[in-house]
């Protein structure tokens, strides 16, 4: 028997009769009409007692993890892939999913031990999956193509070749026929990600789902998808650069907001180690509004350029425009700065950019954003071998941010001499026994210096 619901393709929200707006998430005309086959009646039969088992006598099944060969990507999957589970990429379309999935295919598949590994493509012919294959040397006999669309036939085809890794590019385009709806609907991409997710469990290999991005920035399908699989992985980056971050938003194997950084080149992505050199490569030093700041990507030290501009503003309202940190956070830092120091900016424009394309969530950049404004505006450059990192309350107090020595050893890395900090992180710091310049023979040490609120900051920096 089949029955006809409405569902809503924003939140996947079930309902009986058609509406304008779906009352689960607020999305104006995502409702539509789907037919569902109704399943099998499960036999009502009496539970079975399952012997419950302390955990201390489970045993440990030994899943060694399967690299990649690809750095990056093992970072941001917290050392590789674990046999039998489920990964999810997402991100917008012509960003470099289907080229990174298929330099990773192919080094996955020298590894003879472990079986073939299937890429299914819905999107591309095989051909077109060869010839770029051939441009970023990703051919090997032991990488095997289909394409294909038909969720049955995608589960005969795996059952048969008994890969290690499936590779499904991309769930949007993939259809059970058990459905009538259209692909890439809530119900397809729910239905199809399940049925593949379990083959995955029981036949023990990994299987990657590439997930399609909406112009809002979530990923295309029911939000239940990111709660199906065991780890949910964006790429993001623009067009107007060639490096592509790669982001664990989710990851039951590793710590969640790990990155991998990559530049696309002629020959696929290359994976890049040392990421704060790339956003740094075009800092203009000496220049007023610019500053270094020391971030944290998850549990990797990212050191970016945050650059301010100010000028007489024409509007009767200033503006406040952010790009790379929040606009919101920028508003209120100006604020501090108006309160705390007394700039007047209420005559002024603010624009705030981080360099090089990077985005910038942790409060741990408030103080350079301050410190760029404030260079901006007295048009005093920030001296150039300062890096610095530290959240400011309302009050321009300076507070302490997590990992302040990972922060510090990166600046270093890249040469910075000095660097400014939150008094209550200098402790923790200091026991690190930080050496600057260690390729030299001689090793001068690295200055630190504590700031505690915003005008001894300003008063240390710009003196
Ligand atoms: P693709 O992997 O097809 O993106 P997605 O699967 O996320 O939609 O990437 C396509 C883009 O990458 C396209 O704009 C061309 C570019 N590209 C290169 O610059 N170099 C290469 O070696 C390859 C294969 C693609
Ligand atoms: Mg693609």
């Amino acid at each position: 028997m089949s029955k006809t619901l409405f569902v809503c393709q924003g939140c996947g929200a079930e309902h009986r009769k058609w509406m304008g707006q779906c009352t689960d998430c607020g999305n104006w005309n995502s409702v539509t009409e789907q037919v569902i086959e109704a399943a099998a009646t499960r036999s009502a039969g009496k539970g079975k007692a399952l012997e419950a088992c302390p955990i201390t006598d489970i045993s440990r099944k030994n899943s060694p993890r399967r690299s990649t060969h690809i750095n990056e990507l093992d970072r941001v999957l917290g050392g590789g892939l674990v046999p039998g589970s489920a990964v999810l990429i997402g991100g917008d379309p012509g960003i470099g999913k289907s080229t990174l999935l298929l330099q990773a295919a192919a080094k996955l598949s020298t590894d003879t031990n472990n079986g073939p590994v299937l890429y299914i493509t819905g999107e591309e012919s095989i051909q077109q999956v060869r010839l770029r294959g051939e441009r970023i040397e990703a051919l090997h006999p032991n990488l095997l193509l289909i394409s294909a669309c038909e969720l049955e036939s995608m589960l005969a085809t795996i059952a048969k070749v008994k890969p290690s890794t499936v590779i499904i590019d991309s769930i949007q385009t993939t259809v059970s026929s058990r459905l009538t709806s259209a692909p890439g609907t809530v119900s397809q991409v729910r239905d199809c990600s399940a049925a593949l997710i379990q083959h995955a469990k029981t036949f023990g290999h990994v299987v990657i789902l590439v997930g399609h991005v909406t112009k809002q920035g979530a990923l295309a399908g029911p939000r239940v998808l990111e709660h199906m699989v065991d780890a949910v992985i964006y790429f993001e980056g623009d067009r107007g650069h060639a490096h592509r971050i790669l982001r664990a938003v989710k990851n039951r194997f590793g710590p969640a907001g790990e990155i991998g950084v990559f530049e696309m080149s002629d020959r696929g992505l290359i994976g890049i180690r040392d990421a704060s050199r790339l956003f740094l490569a075009e800092r203009a030093k000496d220049a007023p509004g610019s500053v270094v700041l020391a971030c944290m990507e998850g549990t990797r030290p990212l050191l970016v350029e945050v650059q301010a501009l100010i000028a007489p503003t024409v509007y009767s309202t200033p503006k406040r425009s952010a790009v790379g940190v929040d606009t919101g956070r920028v508003a209120m830092l100006t604020a501090v700065l108006e309160r705390r120091i007394g700039l007047p900016l209420s005559q002024h424009d603010v624009y705030i950019n981080i360099a090089g394309g990077a985005h910038i969530a942790e409060p741990a950049a408030d103080l350079a954003i301050l410190l760029a404004m404030v260079s901006a505006y007295q048009d005093k450059a920030v001296p150039e071998d300062i890096a610095l990192f530290g959240e400011v309350g309302l009050t321009g107090e300076i507070r302490p941010v997590g990992q302040p020595e990972s922060r510090a050893k990166e600046a270093v890395n890249l040469g910075f001499t000095r660097v400014v900090l939150p008094g209550e992180n200098l402790e923790r710091v200091q026991k690190a026994n930080i050496i600057a310049n260690m390729r030299g023979e001689t090793a001068t040490s690295l200055a630190l210096t504590a700031v505690r609120d915003l005008s001894e900051a300003a008063q240390k920096i710009f003196k």
